[in-house]
């Protein structure tokens, strides 16, 4: 068997092998499941599938499994229950696998299955089952639309690298066919229906995991401003489990860049239980939570291989963007920010490009922080979740400690650490410029190494680093996707430097499909 999730109830269940006589050879949950499904068929001489299904009736937890036996060599049963899983229909062979990547070289025609069902895999034919009600279901086979060259490397030394560049058309995919010129409106099919329900909403609440959630903050920020509402952000596994005031009166929006990761799900059902309307901001097409949401945009980014999210994390602030003008039209929003905003989105890949355009500058950078073991990166405003996504990155893939900050709150804290082991990144923007700089000086007082990544460029700043990286000036709801690039170059620069395996971080998983 092999088995993605967790049994929760696998010490009761290994208790009761113990009492037959079964002892486990290892201390795994996945064990103690195949070895209860062993001892079922040995003792209820029922049909291999039969047994599976009876056994996963026993089961508490998540689980994607595949399961082979030896009696029948011919069968492949595969099961769900809140981990994913789908299955690949090829020409006389089929696939099973958690995600449709891996599989897309040999198969487009893919059947997504659904929680708690059961499907069999025999030389003649498959069939789904529901697990619970043993009924027949009839399943749609979906053609998935990724070109293989979408998940090679491209000639690049690795994804993340593919990625990073690949942006300036990401944010293309995200807004083409989106943005009418002509008439200066939004287009988004996949809400249309319910903006009106979105903007009578009482509450908005923001919910999602890691790069994800960074974009999910930059998106509340985006929100709040163009609508007038308050938006609440938060992190999808305290969500699940908090007293919230969600109701049928909220909308609960959730990012993700898998559409798989198990708290961003379970906040959506949580959220749905409660009458909240849900709407998934999701790159991969098919996914749990692209179904299991009322409605949603794709960003439409392509498959993001590398484990530390780049591409997904641009592409969700843009398509923040158009939700939040999509909505502020219907609100009369003031005609000179939505024409400012609606020109500036339209630019987007082009200033992107010229953001990636001067990656090398970044890359000479870096090799002046190699050794450091800690780093801080400090932002106001929109450039605040910019910092912590900055952060993020080089930690992941690096393993330099790194943390993200207010720049105001430093003097709460964080500037007792700085000294000359200390390098500290600042975002600044035209927003906010005289206080950043004033916070620039205080760390340079002190001694720490720093680093600019600006939309200003003069001799002020100049005079503070040597280290300063020029981005394009936009509107400031958009300011972050291109801030946040340098940021990224930063980090996997800094990554492979050290000889970090920079598309498989240790510890770290693509998608977090358990808790
Ligand atoms: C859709 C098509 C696009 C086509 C366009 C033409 C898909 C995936 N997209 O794009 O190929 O060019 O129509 O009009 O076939 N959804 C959710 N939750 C989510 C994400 C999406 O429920 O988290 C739903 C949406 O409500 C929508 C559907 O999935 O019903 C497709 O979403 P999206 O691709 O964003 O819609 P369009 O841009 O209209
Ligand atoms: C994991 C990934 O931690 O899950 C991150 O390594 C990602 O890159 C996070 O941001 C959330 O994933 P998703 O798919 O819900 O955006």
């Amino acid at each position: 068997m092999v088995h993605n999730g967790i049994i929760e109830n696998y010490n009761s269940l290994k208790k009761l092998l113990a009492d037959k006589g079964i002892t486990c050879q290892t201390d795994t949950d996945t064990e103690v499941l195949v070895q209860f499904i062993a001892y079922l068929y040995k003792e209820e001489k029922l049909s291999v599938v039969e047994t599976i299904r009876l056994a996963l009736n026993e089961v508490i937890g998540a689980y994607g499994i595949v399961v082979l036996c030896e009696d029948e060599p011919d069968t492949i049963i595969s099961a769900r229950l809140g981990s994913p899983l789908l299955m690949g229909i090829g020409e006389n062979e089929y696939f099973v696998a958690s995600d449709s990547s891996p599989i897309i070289e040999y198969t487009r025609n893919i059947v997504f299955l659904d929680e708690g069902e059961l499907a069999v895999i025999r030389p003649d034919g498959y069939e789904v089952r529901n697990i619970k009600a043993n009924e027949v279901i009839s399943k749609d086979i979906n053609k998935i639309q990724y070109n293989l060259e979408e998940i090679e490397k491209g000639g690049y030394d690795h994804f993340m690298l593919k990625e990073i560049n690949e942006q300036a058309y990401t944010v293309s995919e995200a807004i083409r066919g989106r943005l009418n010129r002509d008439e200066m409106r939004v287009m988004l099919g996949g809400i249309y229906d319910w903006v009106h329900q979105i903007l009578d909403a009482e509450h908005i609440y923001i919910t999602a995991c890691g790069t994800s959630w960074h974009a999910a903050l930059i998106g509340s920020y985006i929100l709040e401003e163009l609508l007038n509402v308050p938006v609440k952000v938060e992190y999808a596994s305290e969500f699940r489990y908090r007293v919230t005031a969600v109701n049928s009166n909220s909308v609960v929006i959730c990012v993700s860049q898998s559409g798989e990761t198990a708290d961003t799900l379970a906040a959506i059902r949580k959220a749905k239980e409660k009458g909240a309307l849900t709407l998934g901001i999701v790159n991969v097409v098919g996914s749990s939570i692209s179904r299991e949401t009322h409605c949603g945009v794709y960003i439409h980014a392509g498959p993001e291989i590398g484990v530390a999210s780049t591409k997904a994390f641009t592409s969700q602030v843009t398509i923040f963007n158009l939700i939040g003008l999509l909505l502020a039209d219907k609100k009369s929003i003031n005609a000179e920010i939505y024409h400012s905003l609606m020109n500036d989105l339209e630019r987007m890949p082009q200033l992107v490009q010229s953001v990636l355009d001067h990656g090398n500058d970044v890359s000479d950078i870096a090799q002046d922080f190699v050794n450091f073991s800690n780093f801080l990166y400090l932002g106001r405003g929109y450039q605040f979740p910019v910092a912590l996504e900055g952060a993020l990155k080089l930690k992941e893939i690096s393993y330099i400690h790194a943390e993200g900050y207010p720049a105001a709150e430093m003097k709460h804290g964080p500037i007792a650490l700085i000294d000359n082991d200390m390098p500290v990144v600042f975002i600044v923007t035209e927003k906010g410029y005289e206080k950043i700089v004033s916070n620039i000086q205080e760390v340079r007082a002190r001694g720490g190494q720093i680093i600019i990544v600006s939309t200003e460029l003069n001799d002020e700043l100049k005079d503070y680093s040597d280290h300063i990286i020029h981005v394009p000036k936009v509107h400031h709801c958009l300011q972050s996707v291109l801030t946040n690039i340098p940021l990224q170059l930063l980090a996997y620069n800094i990554a492979v430097l050290k000889g970090c395996d920079v598309d498989m971080p240790r510890n770290l998983a693509k998608s977090v499909t358990v808790e």
